[in-house]
């Protein structure tokens, strides 16, 4: 059992957390939606200058939540990779400066892998092999979860995340940033049904479709191109229904990739995570569909699913049981593959 304390810098939130193998201790998430939403969209010097003011007083508001000490802490952690490299260097600088002074053993962690390790702070009996859908702003993954540290990626996006995807088609929709939430609320008063929207398949070289990968910028000029033929001939924007149409279709594209690629390689959980995991349609999407199959599907709660260091402490304190440790040398990286997690950990 190993107790750490993770801080997560890699995009727009400034979150610090205490966790006890995979059970909560203390979880502090400190949001810039609000900072970046004059902007339409995240501004990467202001998250890293944001980070900065913020770090310290999340890191004691944690210890505080947690009732613990430094004594008590077994390792400090702080995602890597991959992400905005200046907000990332914000909390990977904090936690190797922890570790340095408090002499604990340092683990950088991979952010993907972290989203992965979300489900098992709801589920702590999950055991892998499972399939992860990793759906956020920045990914669109099919990942096949062998151990803790061995990935394969099954699928991808070859353009837009889905997550982006529902950012931009909400911008284009005038409903403002983050675009995910906003579609997903004025979906509720829409029709799904009302527009035919193409999915978006990645075509193989050999012929026919890639069964795991996704493409999301067809659809999203699809929306575009629907909006300006609905402002030529309608008195008023049908957005509740383009919205809803739009949801549904993200929603059934990512359903039978996810469902093909577990039938496929024989696994029969689905863990879901990253912030698209929160949409109403692809949770009801894929619940319909794993019943069907004979699948476990699981949402962990939003908290978990939005970016947060308390996954980041999971992952790494599994790491630490396994003996795991990172060079307190070690950079960030806006840019790594899951599969490559082990780079990371000198053992
Ligand atoms: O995992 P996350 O918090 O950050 C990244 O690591 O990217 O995901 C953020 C993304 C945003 O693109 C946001 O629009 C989307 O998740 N999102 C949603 C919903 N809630 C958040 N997308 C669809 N439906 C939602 N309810
Ligand atoms: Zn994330």
């Amino acid at each position: 059992m190993s107790t750490i304390l993770a801080i997560e810098t890699s995009c727009d939130e400034t979150s610090v957390a205490i966790v006890r193998d995979r059970h909560v201790l203390g979880n502090v998430v400190s949001s810039q939606i609000a900072i970046h939403q004059q902007y339409g969209g995240v501004v990467p010097e202001v998250a890293s200058r944001q980070h900065v003011e913020t770090v310290n007083g999340a890191i004691a508001q944690a210890f505080q939540q947690a009732q613990v000490h430094w004594t008590d802490i077994d390792g400090v952690a702080a995602t890597c990779a991959p992400g905005l490299v200046g907000a990332l260097l914000v909390g990977l600088t904090a936690g190797k400066t922890l570790a340095m002074l408090h002499q604990k053993p340092f683990l950088g962690v991979h952010h993907l892998e972290g989203h992965i390790y979300a489900a098992y702070l709801s589920e702590p009996d999950l055991q892998p092999p499972f399939l992860c859908l990793l759906v956020s702003g920045g990914h669109t993954s099919l990942i096949y979860v062998k151990d803790c540290g061995s990935y394969e990626i099954l699928g991808q996006t070859r353009d837009d995340a889905a997550g982006e995807a529902f950012d931009k088609v909400a911008r284009l929709l005038n409903l403002g940033y983050p675009g995910g939430p906003a579609i997903d609320r004025l979906s509720q008063q829409g029709n799904p049904h009302a527009f035919a929207l193409p999915e978006g398949q990645v075509s193989l070289p050999q012929g026919g479709y890639h069964p795991y990968d996704s493409s999301f910028s067809g659809l999203k000029t699809a929306v575009l191109r629907l909006t300006q033929k609905l402002q030529q001939s309608e008195p008023e924007l049908p957005v509740a229904d383009i919205a809803a149409s739009f949801q549904l279709t993200v929603a059934k594209a990512l359903t039978k990739r996810a469902i093909a690629c577990a039938l496929d390689y024989g696994l029969e959980t689905i863990v879901v995570g990253g912030g698209v995991a929160a949409n109403s349609a692809l949770r009801h999407q894929l619940q319909a569909a794993a019943v069907k199959h004979n699948m476990r599907v699981l949402f962990p709660p939003l908290k978990f699913c939005t970016d947060n260091a308390a996954m980041i402490a999971c992952a790494a304190a599994e790491h630490f049981n396994r003996g795991h440790r990172s060079q307190l040398t070690s950079g960030a990286q806006s840019r790594m593959a899951i599969s490559d997690v082990m780079k990371l950990y000198e053992r």
